[in-house]
């Protein structure tokens, strides 16, 4: 028998996550901005400012944005550290493709490369990257362990991992009210703004399933890097973790 996962809250077998993964991303990806914009009140804007804080980027840089998507963190380093080289990668074409014509029409791409790649299987060879970052991505992975694995094979020996990712609010009263809106107004606001309820009820659900703060600290720990520290954005709901050896 196959070997199962998780799609939101649904059972599939391992083999297929990807591909429903793949269907919620070219539904959303027109859209994708507009409704990152709706749904955090663009306070995605803020976190992925501070994440690229955090990241303390040197001025040469070796960069791999991970599920890059149509750009946000790219783009931010691009026009900060502009000697840096940043690859820009996502497993879904049509992710990808709008990433990259966001890149040269918001002329972002002279220090900006695209591959089309999954972040569990890194063509790339060991000690490549001084920095690897992951935004809101990781949740989607069919094998999150092993993307950790290359991540860390990837990066350099002094280099870091930032992850930023949905995690879990730290206050009760206040996760019970994030619930309520992540499961009634979400998938609300997709139908209205995307005409895609589904898509935003998996994000509602696949952001439950996955790791909180002290669990993914730990698989970072366990795929080889020697620290992991995190911090929590908006009492949790968001979580900044930074993997290195130093
Ligand atoms: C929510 S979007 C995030 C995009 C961008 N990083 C941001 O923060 O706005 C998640 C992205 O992860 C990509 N993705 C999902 N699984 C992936 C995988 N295994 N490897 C690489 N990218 C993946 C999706 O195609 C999608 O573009």
């Amino acid at each position: 028998m196959n070997k199962k996962t998780h799609f939101g809250y649904k059972e599939v077998d391992e083999f297929d996550k990807s591909k429903f993964v793949g269907d919620v991303f070219t539904s959303v990806s027109k859209n994708y901005d507009i409704m990152n914009d709706a749904m955090s009140f663009g306070m995605h804007r803020l976190w992925k400012r501070i994440l690229v804080e955090l990241a303390a980027i040197g001025e040469n840089d070796v960069v791999l944005d991970i599920a890059s998507g149509t750009g946000d963190i790219s783009k931010l380093i691009s026009k900060e550290y502009p000697n840096t080289n940043i690859f820009m990668s996502d497993i879904n074409y049509d992710m990808l493709n709008e990433g990259r014509n966001r890149a040269i029409d918001e002329s972002f791409d002279s220090n900006c490369s695209f591959c089309q790649l999954s972040g569990e299987i890194l063509p790339f060879k060991d000690n490549t990257f001084d920095l690897i970052t992951v935004g809101f991505g990781l949740r989607n992975f069919t094998n999150k362990e092993r993307g950790l694995m290359e991540m860390k094979r990837c990066l350099k020996k002094n280099g870091k991992l930032l992850i930023l990712e949905f995690s879990k609010p730290i206050n009760s009263t206040f996760s019970k009210i994030y619930d309520w809106y992540s499961f009634n107004i979400l998938p609300r606001l997709g139908s209205v703004l995307a005409n895609d309820s589904e898509s935003y009820q998996y994000l509602a659900e696949s952001i439950r399933m996955h790791p909180n703060q002290e669990l993914l600290k730990n698989m970072v720990l366990n795929s080889g890097f020697k620290e992991c520290k995190f911090y929590n954005l908006l009492n949790g709901v968001v979580a900044i973790h930074i993997g290195s050896d130093a």
